[in-house]
């Protein structure tokens, strides 16, 4: 079933044609390095703190004498970041101003809003066929329980994520709480996020959008925070980096052209029990590292470059393996948080789950089939077609499971993402060799995105909560994820519909 839902992304560039020179392309390292900005609150009621965010079309400069034309929240290129205390809820109303069509693509942007790393209620989570049509909006409500975090949003509209990213339809949302802000390490003006996207201009300096055959979507040129390959001034002192790969489909592996280590400090779900220092740094889609580096190593007047060494499976460029550099400027004005305790944050539960003999076990099996990617040979098309009852799972409330994911399908990795829990990586097999290893280090934090790499299987542990009803679990290489390695899992009986509890309205 699921025909006539099948998506209208294909291939828009045919092998380098209309693709803006490369020597048109700014120099790396020549465009300064800004922040996205800072969402401001419209207004606040109690333990409620309300946003809007209008997404739509707007044409900005991200190449120095371009305009190009994208999709933002606020018009922003990434959207701008929410800054948010624990306990204190946040309703953001969302009101979707975009075209009726895709300038190139043809179709019709509907979205659904995702805060990726939230236990949102089912309503509010962004479920893919849960959209809002262009010219009327939906409030999402998110009570922020949980611990801090470095999360993000982004738009996960049915079948058409990838391209809607793509055009900017991303921004980060920063959790606070009070044993992270008890901590020394970098805050404030210190804690800066690096959202990291990559893209493809034509010779007028428009996005480019070519699937590569449902592969993915790779740019020649990098973006952190939307600018290409930009340079920082940096004082003699450590910064701490909330590194998100927000690209559709591209892996990175970060390493500093000094030598010097990265040092982890935080994974997707917050802060690690104990820093880990690493010399590169593999990082697939969705993931969030946060990452401490040490300027007071060098001298005034040293620049250091952040490289990528490409994982397998991308398509590189010149200068894909450049991201963005430091320059060295000045002496540290304040050493107020500038160290890195050995212990971050001993309290997490779900780092302390460990599986018994009687933990169920549960096997995602990640398959190319007739053209489509397919978790245990089922795709988001089987689910609609099914009336939204199909599922992969149905954990009850609370349960602690555990779950494989076998990727025997080789020729490429899945960066594996669940909604609704924090997990932790138990072990990794590869070639189906029958010996599982501990995971990376940098992986041995609590987490909501796992990259399964090519003949792979991976195991994790998680707890199925706090809320019932539905909720997906998907590839984030959003080419994948469209086409259509997308399925759903029901935790316990009942909760809310996420479909019909909250309908989106016309404008006012
Ligand atoms: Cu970041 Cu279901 O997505
Ligand atoms: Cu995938």
């Amino acid at each position: 079933g699921g025909a006539l839902l099948l998506p209208l992304e294909r291939s828009v560039l045919a092998a380098g044609q209309n693709r803006m020179a490369e020597s048109a392309l700014p120099a790396p390292f020549t465009v300064p390095f800004t922040p996205p900005p800072v969402a401001s609150k419209v207004r606040s009621e109690g333990i409620t703190d309300y946003y809007s965010l209008t997404m739509r079309e707007q044409a900005t400069q991200i190449l120095p004498g371009y305009q190009t034309r994208i999709w933002g929240y606020n018009g922003s290129f990434p959207g701008p970041t929410l800054d948010v205390q624990q306990g204190r809820e946040v309703v953001v109303r969302q009101i979707n101003s975009l075209p009726s069509t895709h300038p190139i693509l043809g179709y019709t942007p509907t979205t659904s809003t995702h805060l990726h790393g939230s236990a949102s209620l089912p309503q509010f989570d962004g479920y893919a066929s849960d959209v809002t049509y262009p010219g009327s909006w939906k409030d999402y409500r998110y009570p922020n329980s949980q611990g801090s975090r470095t999360l993000w949003y982004h738009d996960h509209g049915v079948h058409h994520t990838a391209s809607n990213v793509y055009m900017g339809l991303a921004g980060m949302y920063r959790m606070h709480d009070p044993l992270e802000q008890s901590l020394p390490i970098p805050q404030g003006y210190y804690d800066v996020p690096l959202i990291v996207t990559d893209a493809m201009f034509d010779a007028t300096g428009q996005l480019l959008y070519d699937d590569n055959d449902q592969s993915g979507v790779f740019g020649d040129v990098i973006l952190v925070n939307g600018r290409p390959w930009p340079v920082m001034k940096v004082e003699r002192r450590k910064y701490r980096f909330r590194i998100l790969n927000a690209s559709v489909a591209r892996s990175y592996r970060w390493q500093l052209d000094s030598g010097e280590p990265l040092v982890v400090i935080a994974t997707d779900a917050g802060l690690m029990t104990a820093p880990q220092s690493v010399k590169s740094l593999l990082h697939g889609n969705a993931e969030r590292y946060e990452v401490i580096i040490d300027f007071a190593k060098y001298a005034i007047g040293r620049r250091v470059t952040l490289r990528n060494l490409s994982p397998k499976n991308n398509v590189d460029y010149t200068n894909t393996n450049k991201v963005m550099a430091f320059d060295v400027v000045a002496k540290a004005s304040s050493i107020s948080h500038n160290s890195i305790p050995s212990v971050l944050n001993p309290y997490n539960h779900i780092m302390a789950l460990t599986p018994t003999d009687t933990t169920p076990t549960r096997t995602m099996a990640l398959v190319r089939q007739s053209g489509e990617w397919t978790i245990n040979g089922q795709t988001w098309a089987d689910v609609v077609a099914s009336g939204y009852t199909r599922a992969l799972a149905n954990p009850a409330l609370n349960a602690v499971e555990v779950w494989e994911i076998h990727n025997d399908s080789g020729g490429w990795h899945h960066p594996m993402h669940i909604h609704l829990v924090d997990f932790k990586v138990l072990d990794r097999e590869f070639d189906r060799n029958g010996v599982r290893v501990p995971p990376r280090p940098p992986e041995r934090g609590a987490k909501d995105v796992v990259y399964v790499g090519e003949n792979e299987r991976v195991r994790l542990i998680t707890q199925f909560g706090p809320h019932r009803g539905r909720y997906m679990i998907h590839c984030h290489n959003l080419v994948h994820e469209d086409h259509d390695m997308m399925g759903q899992f029901t935790v316990g009986e009942g909760g809310y519909d996420p479909i019909t509890t909250a309908p989106a309205r016309p404008l006012p």
